[in-house]
């Protein structure tokens, strides 16, 4: 009888396993039913992307009228005649929430009213903050975010960005970019969160999860992974221009900040504009179809970057028409092509049904594509409900946002030199602040804040602080000097420094205690931010040393997207501090960390290079090491990755682990102790590289494993623990396939050495 019970339990678990298996998905159903409806010319329309410009009304002369108004003739020809699926964009700044409440409004009018079958989803680029809603909380660029190594802090700022963007009405973000910054002339270097992917995989799925939260709800956006891949790795450090990333590096490298991104969820992904080993990311079949879709099981949906459907013809030329580089990015594996100008957009659409009709994109791939798209716009709500009810964002730019933003620059900012202990700043005496980028709140932002480049200040937050204001309130107007010796300016499209005030530099030097002064860069990304050295300009380094000449204390403050090389000033300061690009709050969090109220934590995510005819990384072979004179101390950047000082010392001790020897099925641990010694807290980045000593193709003599920031509180000793796992240190053999490595590895812990043995 017990038999029989059993058995008869073994048949009903069975049965229903198998109906489970045949049964689907919910969201897939309502996904089959919506696909039925739609025409072939509807399927279409759902892969076109327009930008807003094609539906805003003008002026006589040509202009956005402000504030923006669709136009409802240029939206029904939108929708109505070309069933475009989706809009994206700003129009030429940011744009008030009621603006926005009327746009989105406007745009699911067709689907609301019943004229359209599809809600249209809508995608921004709010990528530190709603950088394009007055009012929207600014954070730390990504760069500076990488700084932080909190991974909790960015992804509070992606809920806090997806809470303003929801917000603003829109429910897709063209965040976050997982392109590595190895590439550190690249104008995007700063949009990356740095050149690690150990790092930039942990924050980048960090931010998928802040994005995406447990279900969109009303709070959360679709996240999107840009630009798949190798984007940042150009070898001329242009904007758009070819990279050459073997099969090794690209799976070790470049695609492992995606594929975490993908097991986080993340539901939309852009593709690289550039070209990786001749073939543009825009065709290439292997990556987007084979190992993204296939391979990894990513179910989202991938749109073009900007024209990259015309640019395949135009710019890459590995399309002899318009029509060819149509299919040939479709076919490849790219769902959306944000076309999106007009009239540009139509042709797009006439040309994809006659491709569907001929036979060169089969009904199948279109249905594929088309299934991702419904997919996304189910699973944020479009369907349900494309509406938003702007009362319902009650803490849309409030205190408690402002100071999320406050704190990921404090942690993110970073001190790389402190002699004498000049900082904490003291009080008493003149500072002079001085330097292109102290007074204008567009330098601590970069590009990305309320225009496209970010260098228009007309729109600048309301009450946020310059660096300038935020010293004087700190220390007192009176205490205070202030000129700028020289200011940032494009010309010839390229930018340049130029001298201006410059006696009255000289003189206020002559008055001052110590000079803060700001250097660093114009905003500016993607072509526009092209430069031809990674040096920093001569004349802000003559600031730097025309203050040295005189015998004053110095504090360099970087605002900068790349670390400009500024080898020849550094001996001769106090001290410097890297803000990277902090955002609407940084300069308050710069002044806290300068006069010590609070401790620095930031640590660089970034090698930061000394000359600029040498870029290295941290994660090099021994042969970057070795030197003229035969030893291995030719590895010399100006401050090595993960580096970052702050008001207290850190001892380390007692680096052990749980064997000295491992299968590659058990468990390693490593555990440390950290003591700080100082009479204030820190917060410490305790970071854990580990090397192969030797292997089949050439090993790296370290790579970041683990790392755990932990506070420690004053006159404290606290023990921290890792585990990992001998899968964490595979590497990409010559036949391309991940393998174990064995035999003797090192690891690394804050000065510390220890070793044990893998055996396969
Ligand atoms: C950029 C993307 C961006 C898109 C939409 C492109 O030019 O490369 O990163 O998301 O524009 O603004």
């Amino acid at each position: 009888m017990k038999h029989f019970i059993f058995a008869a339990a073994l048949v009903a678990v069975l049965f229903s396993c198998a109906t489970m298996r045949t049964q689907k998905d919910p969201i897939e159903n309502r996904i089959d039913a919506l696909l039925k409806e739609l025409s072939l010319e509807e399927k279409v329309g759902q892969t076109c992307q327009v930008t807003l410009d094609v539906i805003l009304k003008r002026d006589a002369k040509g202009n956005a009228l402000i504030p923006a108004q669709v136009d409802e003739a240029l939206l029904s020809e939108v929708i109505d005649t070309y069933k475009v699926g989706s809009i994206l964009n700003v129009g030429s700044h940011t744009l008030t929430r009621n603006e926005w409440t009327s746009i989105i409004s406007a745009v699911n009018a067709p689907y609301v009213s019943g004229k359209s079958k599809s809600p249209i989803i809508y995608g921004i680029d709010a990528i530190h903050g709603m950088n394009y809603t007055v009012g929207g909380t600014l954070f730390p660029q990504e760069i500076g975010l990488a700084a932080s190594w909190n991974p909790a802090l960015a992804k509070q700022f992606a809920e806090i960005t997806a809470y303003e963007t929801r917000a603003s009405g829109v429910r897709w973000n063209f965040s976050p970019v997982l392109d590595l910054g190895r590439q550190p002339l690249w104008s995007r270097n700063f949009e990356t969160l740095g050149e690690d992917p150990y790092l930039a995989s942990l924050m980048g799925a960090a931010i998928v999860e802040g994005y995406q939260g447990e279900a969109i709800g009303q709070y959360h956006v679709a996240a999107c992974m840009k630009h798949f891949v190798g984007y940042s790795a150009s070898y001329s450090g242009r904007d758009r221009t070819p990279a050459w990333i073997p099969e090794k590096y690209m799976k070790e490298l470049y695609l492992p900040s995606f594929k975490k991104a993908v097991d986080a969820g993340a539901l939309t992904v852009m593709i690289n504009s550039g070209v990786v080993n001749g073939v543009p990311g825009h065709v290439n079949y292997q990556l987007l179809t084979e190992t993204l879709k296939n391979e990894w099981g990513f179910k989202g949906f991938a749109v073009s970057d900007w024209e990259d459907f015309i640019m395949l013809h135009t710019v890459h030329r590995t399309s002899e028409s318009l029509a060819d580089a149509y299919v040939a990015a479709f076919n490849a594996g790219v769902d959306m092509s944000m076309v999106p100008l007009s009239p540009q957009y139509k042709e797009y659409c006439d040309i994809m049904v006659n491709a569907v009709k001929s036979g060169k994109i089969s009904m199948e791939r279109l249905d594929d594509a088309v299934r991702r798209i419904l997919r996304v716009k189910v699973i944020t709500g479009l369907y349900d409900d494309p509406s938003f009810n702007p009362e319902m964002y009650s803490d849309f730019g409030s205190d408690k946002f402002k100071t999320a933003a406050l704190n990921s620059a404090l942690e993110s900012i970073t001190l790389l030199k402190n002699d004498n202990n000049v900082l904490p700043l003291q009080t008493g005496g003149k500072i002079l602040i001085a330097g292109p980028t102290a007074d204008n709140l567009v330098f601590l932002n970069g590009a990305w804040t309320h225009t496209w480049q970010g260098v228009d200040s007309n729109y600048n937050t309301q009450n946020c602080k310059t660096v300038r204001q935020a010293i004087e309130g700190k220390f007192g107007k009176e205490n205070c000097l202030y000129t700028k010796g020289a200011e940032l300016v494009i010309e010839n499209n390229f930018e340049k420094t130029n001298f201006v005030d410059l006696e009255d530099y000289a003189k206020k030097l002559d008055q001052a205690d110590v000079v803060v002064l700001c250097l660093g860069e114009m905003p500016s990304t993607e072509k526009p931010g092209d430069i031809h050295s990674l040096n920093l300009d001569p004349e802000q380094r003559e600031l730097a040393k025309m203050a040295y000449k005189k015998n004053k204390k110095v504090v360099l403050v970087l605002l900068e997207g790349r670390p400009r090389i500024i080898h020849d000033i550094v001996e001769g300061a106090a001290a410097i501090v890297q803000c990277y690009l902090p955002g609407d709050y940084g300069a308050d969090a710069l002044v806290k960390l300068l006069n010590g109220e609070v401790n620095f934590s930031g640590k660089l995510p970034y090698t930061y290079p000394k000359y600029d005819g040498v870029i290295e990384f941290y994660d090099h072979p021994r042969s970057v090491d070795r030197s003229k004179a035969g030893d291995f101390s030719a590895y010399n950047p100006e401050w090595d990755f993960g580096f970052g000082l702050s008001y207290s010392k850190v001892e380390y001790s007692a680096l052990k682990m749980n064997n000295t020897s491992f299968t590659t099925e058990e468990k390693i641990t490593i555990s440390v102790n950290v003591k700080n010694t100082s009479n204030r807290s820190v917060k410490e980045v305790v970071q854990v590289y580990i090397g192969d000593m030797y292997s089949e193709l050439v090993p790296e003599g370290k790579k970041l494993k683990r790392f755990s920031k932990v506070e420690i509180p004053a006159n404290t000793e606290m023990t921290v623990d890792f585990e990992i796992s001998a899968k964490d240190l595979m590497f990409v053999n010559q036949q391309g396939i991940f393998v174990h490595g064995d035999g003797e590895f090192n690891v690394f812990v804050g000065g510390l050495e220890t070793h044990f043995t893998l055996n396969k």
